[in-house]
């Protein structure tokens, strides 16, 4: 079993965006980071795409609007980034309160700016194999990552467990895309799916993003399998310093042993995720400078 390492793939591509930037004259790329509230994951999340532009030498502006902000506010604060000439890349962080419609935000933002490629105008370009878009980073994570480990999916039977518009619908629209490494045959499940084991067993690579931590068991997956882990499910964990452990989708002790390529949480999907905005924010940048 071969363990893919997202913090080393990452690092690469942190090291090649970093050369890039460096090499750009002028006004650097610019990521305006909004978060509301303060849910314990994004406010994690945030800092480390804060700290991962600061080491490449990307801008970044935090905005953090008081949990009360009504939908109409954030709009405005949207359009106000939207017409800024010095922002390159918008980030809505999700989850927003619960009064606030997620979708209708990130509508809101650019497409040209939408770094997130949440926009149902990136949405679409996945789907008509435009390259002109900006892809999610969490699925365009999981592609480079396959890449970069050797994985074509031509000819593969590629299973998706979640239909997210985040990760599951947009990874599954990728693998299936007719173009080099991609062109995969692909099932989506999810929690209506009847005989679910039956299905995750004929999976070549199976990407795991449910939500559901340590769902995926050995009798679910196929020997000599590609196992992509999206989940990062905090358990209560007293004997750690931050009073909960970071555990997959996958039950990594029991399934790890039989598969060829698996990645592992923390440090697999994770890492990419960030790598991936970086690239956006700098395809952004491109996009306004020319
Ligand atoms: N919350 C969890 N993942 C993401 C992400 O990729 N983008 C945003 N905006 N919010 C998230």
């Amino acid at each position: 079993m071969d363990l893919i390492d997202g913090n080393k793939i990452a690092t690469d591509i942190i090291a090649e965006l970093k050369a890039d930037i460096a090499a750009l004259k002028g006004r650097k790329p610019c990521l305006a980071l909004v978060r509301v509230g303060e849910d314990p994951a994004s406010v994690s999340y945030v800092k480390k795409k804060e700290k991962t532009a600061a080491e490449i030498g990307l801008e970044s502006r935090v905005i953090l609007p008081p949990v009360t902000i009504t939908q109409d506010e954030l709009f405005l604060l949207i359009d106000k980034l939207n017409a800024d000439p010095t922002v390159d890349g918008i980030l809505v962080q999700s989850p927003l309160p619960k009064h606030i419609n997620e979708v209708a935000v990130f509508h809101r933002v650019s497409a040209r700016k939408d770094v997130d490629g949440f926009n149902t105008v990136n949405l679409g370009k996945v789907a008509q194999e435009d390259e002109t878009g900006f892809v999610a980073c969490t699925p365009a994570g999981i592609m480079e990552l396959l890449a970069r480990s050797g994985v074509d999916l031509a000819g593969k039977h590629v299973v998706v467990l979640g239909r997210s518009l985040i990760v599951g619908k947009p990874v599954a629209l990728l693998a299936l895309q007719k173009r080099a490494g991609a062109n995969g045959t692909v099932t989506i499940c999810h929690s209506g799916t009847a005989n679910l084991p039956l299905l995750t067993r004929q999976a070549d690579v199976l990407i795991a993003a449910i939500g559901r931590p340590d769902f995926v068991k050995a009798d679910m997956v196929k020997p000599g399998a590609v196992v992509i882990d999206v989940g990062i499910n905090r358990i209560a964990d007293p004997s750690k310093k931050t009073g909960y452990r970071l555990t997959g989708d996958v039950d990594f002790a029991a399934v790890s042993p039989l598969c060829s390529k698996i990645t592992p949480v923390p440090g697999g999907v994770g890492p990419m995720t960030v790598a991936m905005l970086m690239k956006n924010t700098l395809k952004a940048y491109r996009l306004s400078n020319c």
